[in-house]
């Protein structure tokens, strides 16, 4: 009864994506169980690159069924729309099944999470503007609307008006912003009722049954530890929990039936949107390993903060979420230079310390230390074992592996699919 969680360990675009489609071959149910279309997840497979945002990176294995859980905020015309691309580009792929617990993204959440953040000036959180944080701000407040709401069309368009009397006072008066037709979202968002009727199914009592059957499950983050709104960097985080907990809640499968939990990590750091980021170069090596790792989001185009592999981080992200292992992704990226420093720790107000900081005041103060170890110049795109690789890239690979106190049993040399060094299988 294999249950497998993939995480993000830092801010986000790790490679969770590449890592899930590689394993996703063993794989018989792949589950999306947090976020939205806020994720952007890359996969290429021989040589074609696919950009996943609400589809499960498990879709294209052809014999993997893919699940968007419960946890999920949908936005109805993403995912019709991403369904449709890969049709046109003649990729044939079975529909996934998606939770009737779901909350929807509407039109409105959009809008107010965009008209939001302009309010916010300079105390912006740097969201995707996808209406994220508002579709799942009405699920807390229990007036979200579900994907079973697509079945009861009177009750759908209930909802829908008595959310927008409320949020129609707030975009006239705080936003100047004009109202929102409630007719017209309603008509909108039962017009994709037909496609997605037929897949609206219990997806825990699903995925619980295939694991009761042996079936191999893959529950694959979005976003990552430090965007977690319980245990990131908030109030810079994303609005769901990311976290491996929340493939729990986010898909009905209870902790006794996950077996592990991987962690997907960068070789060095990267973060979309404002937020602390103690190792961050704003400096020539920054633009280096931007331009070097192409690190520009999936999702929205933005430039990513770059600097250098924060062992604190990490190590706190395998506390949190309890890693078995860590997948390190793009290696190759760092070839090239003379050394390269790791953080080891942080001087917060003159005192140093190796654990992550309690409080956002000393994450905003904490000063990186850095250890540096010897660099390399091969290429490592054509290497498939952890003995191809030159001496002091497996010292690099060894000294983070100790530091973040868990083993890496995964690194990835590349983009592609088969750009994979194992060394301990995963499923
Ligand atoms: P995700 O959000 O965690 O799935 O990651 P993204 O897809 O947003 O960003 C990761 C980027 O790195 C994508 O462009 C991937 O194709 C690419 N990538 C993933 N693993 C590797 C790797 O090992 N080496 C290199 N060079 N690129 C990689
Ligand atoms: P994947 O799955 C990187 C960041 C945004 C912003 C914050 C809140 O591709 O790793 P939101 O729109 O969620 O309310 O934005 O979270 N963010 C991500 N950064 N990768 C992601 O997803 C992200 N999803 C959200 O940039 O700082
Ligand atoms: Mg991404």
């Amino acid at each position: 009864m294999p249950g497998i969680v993939v995480v993000g360990a830092q801010w986000g675009d790790e490679g969770k994506g590449k890592v899930t489609d590689q394993i996703g071959e063993q794989v018989d149910y792949c589950v999306r169980y947090s976020g939205g279309n806020n994720a952007g997840h890359t996969v290429v497979v021989n040589g074609d690159k696919f950009v996943l945002h609400l589809l499960p990176s498990g879709i294209l294995n052809p014999n993997c069924t893919t699940v968007i859980g419960n946890g999920v905020v949908v936005d109805l015309e993403v995912l019709s729309q991403e369904l449709s691309e890969l049709d046109a580009r003649d990729v044939q792929v079975p529909h996934p099944l998606l939770s009737a617990n779901a909350h929807i993204i509407t039109p409105y959440h959009r809008v107010l999470d965009k008209v939001t953040e302009r309010f916010a000036g300079k105390r912006r959180i740097g969201t995707t503007g996808r209406g994220i944080g508002p579709a799942y701000s009405d699920k807390v407040n229990r007036i979200g609307l579900r994907m079973q709401d697509l079945l009861d069309p009177t009750g759908l368009r209930e909802k829908v008006e008595a959310s927008l009397d409320q949020k129609n006072q707030i975009l006239i008066k705080i936003y100047n912003h004009r109202p929102i037709d409630a007719e017209q979202v309603a008509d909108q968002l039962l017009s994709y009722a037909d496609q997605f009727k037929p897949y609206i199914v219990d997806t825990a009592r699903k995925l619980n049954e295939a694991l009761d059957d042996n079936k191999v499950v893959l529950f694959e983050g979005a976003q990552a530890n430090h965007l977690d709104v319980d245990h990131g960097t908030y109030p810079y985080v994303t609005s769901s929990n990311p976290t491996s907990g929340g493939a729990c809640t986010g898909s009905g499968v209870g902790p006794t039936r996950i077996d592990r939990v991987v962690g997907i990590a960068k070789a060095y750091t990267t973060r979309v949107g404002e937020g602390p980021f103690p190792t961050e170069l704003l400096d020539a090596d920054g633009e280096r390993l931007r331009t070097d790792g192409g690190e520009f989001g999936a999702t929205t185009g933005r430039p990513r903060r770059c600097g250098w592999f924060d062992t604190l981080s990490v190590e706190e992200s395998t506390q949190i979420n309890g890693l078995t292992d860590i997948f390190l992704t793009k290696l190759d990226v760092l070839t090239g230079w003379d050394r390269i420093p790791v953080c080891t720790a942080y001087d917060v107000d003159g005192e140093r310390t190796s654990v992550w900081p309690m409080t956002a005041e000393q994450l905003a103060v904490a000063k990186p230390v850095y250890e540096y170890l010897p660099g390399w110049t091969e290429d490592l795109s054509a290497a498939r074992s952890f003995d191809e690789l030159p001496a002091t890239c497996q010292a690099y690979v060894h000294f983070l592996e100790e530091r973040v106190r868990c083993q890496i049993s995964g690194i990835g040399v590349g983009p592609g699919r088969e750009q994979t060094i194992v060394i301990n299988e995963l499923v």
